[in-house]
Order: C-alpha cells, then structure tokens, then sequence
C-alpha cells in the first residue's frame, strides 16, 4: 500500500553539513522533502547548491524549534509527512559548555516540539534521530559498538545527544507516535563531489577537517595539534573520519527501513563510522598527498575533553541497516580541500 505521504520527508537543519547532503540524498532516490531550518547555522544560498545537483528544490520553511506556536503551524499545513529526519541542533562543544542553558533549551526543546506534534498525527512517524560516538566517551573498548556503555558526557552539548535519544526512546515506549532510529556518527568530514555543498563552519573551526583546510587556503598561519603524547602509534588522537556522502546515504536506508518495517524494535542504534581509526597525524599526512601541498603546523597542548581514541565498530550497521562506507579517507579529505578552494575562489 503505498501513499503519497509516504514520500514526503520532514529534514529539520536541512540546510547544515550533513542535512543538506541527505536533502540531496533523499531527493535522489524520489523522496520530496521539506526543510525546517532557523539558519542560526547555515545559509539559504545551500537551497541553490541542493537544486543545483538535483534540479529539485526543496520546500523550505525557516522555523525555530523552539518556537511551538510555528512548529504548531507547520504541522497543520504538513499533515502528511511520511518521516521526519533530524538534525537541527547547536553543535559546538566548546560553546556548549559556555552556554549550557542554550543548548538543553535549544537542542531538547526542539525534539520535544517535534513530538508532540508527531502525537497530533496519530500514527507512527518515522523518525531518524542525529546522535553521535560522544555518547560513547572514552569507550573501555575498541572498536565501539552499540552497545558499548554510555559514559558521562564531557559536554552539554553531548549530554543533549546522550538525553535526546533518551527522551525518544521513551516516547517509543510509551504508545505510537514514532519508530527510532538513532544514528551515531562518528567524525563527518568532505563535501560533495559536485562541489554544490559542503561544510561552512561559521568563524574559526573547532573540528580538525576545516581547520586544515582554511590553513592551506591562508585563513591561519598554522594548524596546532592538540598533544602529541597521547597512548597511540604516533601520539595523536584517533578518530573515525566518515565521508559526509556516505553518512548522508546511511539515513536514507535507515528511513527506507523504517518505511519498509524492518526495523527489529521500535528503537534502534546504529554506529556510523568506516571502522578504521586515523590520527591527527594521518589527516595531515593525507591531506599533504592529496592536495601536494605542506601544512604548516605545530604540536601544541592536549585540549580538554578529547579522548584518545573512537573508532566505529561496523558490523551492525554493514549486516543489519544494509549500509557501509564506499569512501576513503583521501577522498573525503581531498573532496574537503577542493570544496575550501572553490569557496575562497582559489
Ligand atoms: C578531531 C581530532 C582534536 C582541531 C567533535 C564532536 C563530535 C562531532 C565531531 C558534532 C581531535 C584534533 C582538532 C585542531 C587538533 N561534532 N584537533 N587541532 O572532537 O573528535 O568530535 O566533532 O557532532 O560530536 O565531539 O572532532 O575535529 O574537533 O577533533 O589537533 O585545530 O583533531 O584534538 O583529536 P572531535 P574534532
């Protein structure tokens, strides 16, 4: 039985890094989706990248989640969505623990907006969460599968992750309103290889990707690399650098299966990594290969809250989503250098 709603998909932050490339996504496999976006962190001009890849553009509504009246109304105009997938949220570590109200307001008002709402429709949502490895912490084993236990977050803005996927599995236990998936990433990086969209960190970046970038494009004099004592091969930090293409496609399987009614409970976990680790080290070296270029950096103290290693255990997500990565971590690092060039005009 198949409705019309059923391909009209709600994807709140649809205009950030990695919902607009599962807006691009979604729409290549025939969904049509609308995007709630309060552009705190992202730009319209990414609605002419998204179109400009897929010759659809997207139904866009900028609304703040934590504004119940316009999510009210929204919902009143869109009763036949057929799944929601979300990812508006504040997302910087650092900040967060500065503005920790901001970020509990922010990030779990905006989820408890959406289902109340989603209560309104009366019948099971799909419902596909943004969470990440941070749950996880310094997990005790590596690699991290899901059910590696959840430790004490080192940030509200992890602790928003870990209480989200909490306030979710609740309500899926509660009575019909919406089936979970909660898909943990582990470290997004790239652009899509059409060049269209990519990653715009407003101001000075936080993660290691951008920062290279915005080095060899001239916004920095150097990359500091945050200890170089750390327990690993080299001593940096080992994380697991996802190509943002491949995360993106990950959502529309685990959508695909919600729609489909595979899922085995009303709540899943799935880790979304490449399973191999890398070290700050490495994205350096990966980044010289292939762009030709040398980076100029320097070793500077460990930074707070970093943990020494993550890095995704796959199998889960390979044997029952159905989904594993296709990129390598050159690809994903030379597709983020050419998406800074392109952006600087260089
Ligand atoms: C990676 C490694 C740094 C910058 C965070 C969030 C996670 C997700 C991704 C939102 C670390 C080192 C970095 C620099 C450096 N964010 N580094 N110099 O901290 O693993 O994850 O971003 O969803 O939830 O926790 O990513 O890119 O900040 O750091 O040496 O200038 O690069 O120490 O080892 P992280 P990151």
């Amino acid at each position: 039985m198949s409705h019309s709603y059923l391909k009209k998909i709600l994807v709140t932050g649809g205009l950030g890094f990695i919902g607009s490339h599962t807006v691009v996504e979604l729409q290549q496999q025939g969904f049509e989706v609308i995007i709630i976006d309060d552009l705190s962190n992202s730009s319209k001009e990414v609605l002419n990248g998204i179109t400009a890849i897929t010759q659809q553009t997207p139904t866009f509504a900028q609304i703040d989640l934590k504004d119940k009246q316009a999510v009210s109304a929204f919902f009143s105009n869109h009763s036949d969505i057929g799944g929601i997938i979300h990812f508006a949220a504040y997302k910087a570590v650092g900040e967060s623990v500065e503005k920790p109200l901001q970020y509990y307001d922010n990030n779990l008002g905006g989820i408890v907006n959406l289902l109340l709402e989603a209560e309104k429709l009366n019948r099971s949502l799909p419902f596909i969460f943004s969470s990440s490895c941070t749950v996880y912490g310094q997990a005790d084993a590596l690699p991290i599968t899901e059910d590696a236990p959840i430790k004490k977050a080192n940030s509200p803005y992890g602790n928003t992750k870990q209480i989200g996927e909490e306030i979710l599995f609740d309500v899926t236990q509660s009575k019909d309103i919406v089936n979970v998936i909660s898909l943990r990433y582990f470290n997004p990086i790239g652009a899509h290889p059409s060049l269209e969209i990519g990653e715009l960190p407003i101001g000075k970046p936080q993660n290691l990707v951008p920062f290279i970038t915005q080095t060899a494009a001239g916004l920095h004099d150097k990359l500091t690399i945050f200890g170089d004592d750390y327990p690993t091969t080299d001593g940096t930090c080992v994380r697991d650098y996802i190509h943002v293409v491949d995360l993106s496609k990950a959502h529309v399987v685990a959508l695909q299966r919600l729609l489909n009614q595979k899922q085995t409970s009303n709540y899943e976990v799935f880790n979304l990594g490449t399973g191999t680790g890398s070290s700050v080290l490495e994205v350096v070296q990966s980044f010289e290969r292939t762009s030709g270029r040398s980076l100029a950096y320097e070793i500077g103290p460990r930074r707070t809250g970093d943990v020494i290693a993550a890095y995704a255990d796959t199998l889960k997500a390979n044997n029952e989503l159905g989904w594993k990565t296709e990129k390598t971590l050159d690809e994903a690092v030379d597709s983020a250098w050419k998406w800074e060039q392109k952006i600087r005009g260089i």
